[in-house]
């Protein structure tokens, strides 16, 4: 049976059933019954019935197939996990417009909590429907949570009734990489509302980032006193590290901060706000003296340790408003950062290390290693089969403590555009996927036998993922599909860049 992500076991029997239009649906309501009645067209035929039914059992689900399909579930979020079992199942064995689905006992658990999609908003704004499509899309995959990383250099994505000028300036920029064709773009607060109910209503979280204190020069070029010397700056065009990143030092800044992700948790009924921590070089701190007065005052021994002091203030605001942080893993320095704050591994090297040692210091961790994760790195770079070779760092990572889940970013500097946008998410997504839900995953190849019915679900959704054959690219191409991907990051920022760099672990 070609169900991604692969249910933990699959007890063959006699005989089928026959899905058709005249298959009773009872126990669901009427959203759920349509999404499974209406998945495939099909006519009438066998009156038969699927019944389901929500009990205290110690799996997500179970479903029996034989005359009738009962299917029992702990939740009503199983029970939306089984509908979309059932849904690939209908779309499987779908033929002469009616389903002959084989005489099975399914049961099915999930192995992490936290599975996830990250979609970068910033480099490239994408539409609400855009959104609803990928929401569609990772929910039939029992994926739970969307990542959206609202605010970064190139573009403020929210609108916020405080603060009018984050999007009256910072969602607008000039061009990109000099190109001078403007972009622009931001959620409404209606457009969020609509967003969080669908998202709701497939069991996805919405959890919203505001990265801070790095990556923020759309921030600060609505509001220049966020800035150590309240400098006028634009809202970048060009990608890669920024200097420009919101003073430490100043009380006026956290009163901001709070301000802006008291409104965002209005907005946002996740329990996690994600406030970033990436590649922020300390250049600016370097030369502030209200940064230098609050590592005085403080006794912080270096800019680094300043960083921990800003993010751990901002993640007591968090708490105080009963919300959890989560942050990229630059955030955790020297055992400094809050025990509260989730940390999201996506660099890897040295910095693994730090990542067991923050496991064994009891932070959860998110699994984002770019090595596996990033879908914004082509498939030369990242053909889909390497996606699951996460598997045995995970499975190593969950020896030195509590891998909460895996998440998969996309980041849009280079994806402009929803066809691309898709192309560059799937099939990849489906891999990352199964890794998260997945208590015994198949390796690749059991993956790809059962590919073709993931790509033709996707195709139901209006999907035109990348090819089996497209997201594992043979050595030729890949060759010169890496060449072109890093030629392109070559432009006259790219020493600013390297410098910043340097300055992000001061
Ligand atoms: C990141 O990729 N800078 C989190
Ligand atoms: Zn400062």
């Amino acid at each position: 049976m070609k169900i991604i992500p692969k249910p933990e076991n699959i007890t063959m029997l006699e005989g089928n059933f026959t899905f058709s239009n005249s298959t009773q649906i009872v126990g669901l309501d009427e959203f759920l019954s349509n999404d499974l009645r209406k998945f495939v067209d099909l006519k009438n035929g066998e009156k038969n019935s699927c019944v389901f039914t929500v009990a205290q059992i110690d799996e997500d689900y179970r479903i029996e197939i034989g005359e009738n399909i009962y299917v029992v579930a702990n939740s009503n979020e199983g029970i939306f996990h089984a509908v979309q079992t059932i849904k690939l199942l209908i779309l499987e064995y779908y033929k002469n417009e009616y389903s002959y689905i084989p005489c099975c006992i399914i049961d099915d658990n999930y192995k992490y909590e936290y599975r996830g999609f990250m979609l970068d908003v910033c480099r490239h704004f994408y539409s609400i429907s855009t959104i609803k499509k990928i929401i569609d899309a990772i929910s039939l995959f029992k994926m739970n949570k969307l990542h959206l990383h609202l605010s970064d250099d190139q573009g403020f994505r929210i609108q916020l009734n405080r603060f009018p000028l984050l999007t009256d300036i910072g969602s607008i920029r000039k061009g990109t990489r000099g190109d001078g064709k403007p972009v622009s773009g931001f959620y409404t607060q209606s457009d969020i509302v609509d967003l969080v109910k669908y998202a709701k209503e497939r069991y996805i979280e919405i959890i919203p980032e505001i990265d801070l204190p790095g990556h923020t020069s759309a921030l600060i070029a609505s509001y220049p006193d966020l800035h150590c010397k309240g400098k006028e700056i634009e809202v970048e065009e060009y990608f890669g590290i920024k200097e420009n990143v919101v003073c430490a030092g100043k009380e006026s800044t956290y009163q901001f901060l709070e301000d802006v992700l008291g409104e965002i948790a209005k907005l946002f009924p996740s329990k996690c706000i994600h406030v970033g921590g990436d590649e922020a070089p300390k250049t600016q701190w370097m030369e502030c003296d209200d940064c230098k007065e609050t590592i005085k005052k403080n006794g912080l021994k270096t800019y680094m340790g300043l960083q921990s002091y800003f993010t751990n203030r901002i993640i007591k605001y968090l708490k105080s408003i009963g919300k959890t942080p989560i942050v990229w893993n630059e955030a955790y320095h020297d055992g400094e950062l809050d025990k509260a704050a989730t940390i999201q591994f996506w660099a890897d090297g040295r910095k693994a290390q730090n990542v067991k040692r923050a496991l064994k210091e009891g932070y959860k961790l998110i699994y984002s290693n770019n090595k596996y994760c990033y879908l914004d790195h082509p498939y030369s770079i990242l053909p889909i089969k390497n996606s699951f070779k996460a598997i045995n760092e995970m499975n190593s990572l969950m020896q030195f403590g509590n891998v909460f889940g895996i998440e998969t970013p996309l980041w849009t500097e280079w994806i402009n555009g929803e066809d691309k946008l898709l192309k560059m998410a799937f099939p990849r997504t489906l891999a990352i996927a199964e890794l998260g839900w997945s208590i015994a995953p198949g390796d690749y190849n059991d993956f790809k036998d059962r590919i073709d019915n993931g790509l033709d679900a996707l195709f139901v959704l209006d999907i035109a993922s990348a090819s089996e054959k497209q997201a594992n690219p043979n050595i030729v191409s890949s060759f010169f599909g890496i060449l072109k991907f890093y030629a392109k990051m070559i432009d006259k920022e790219l020493p600013r860049t390297i410098r910043n760099f340097k300055n992000i672990k001061k």
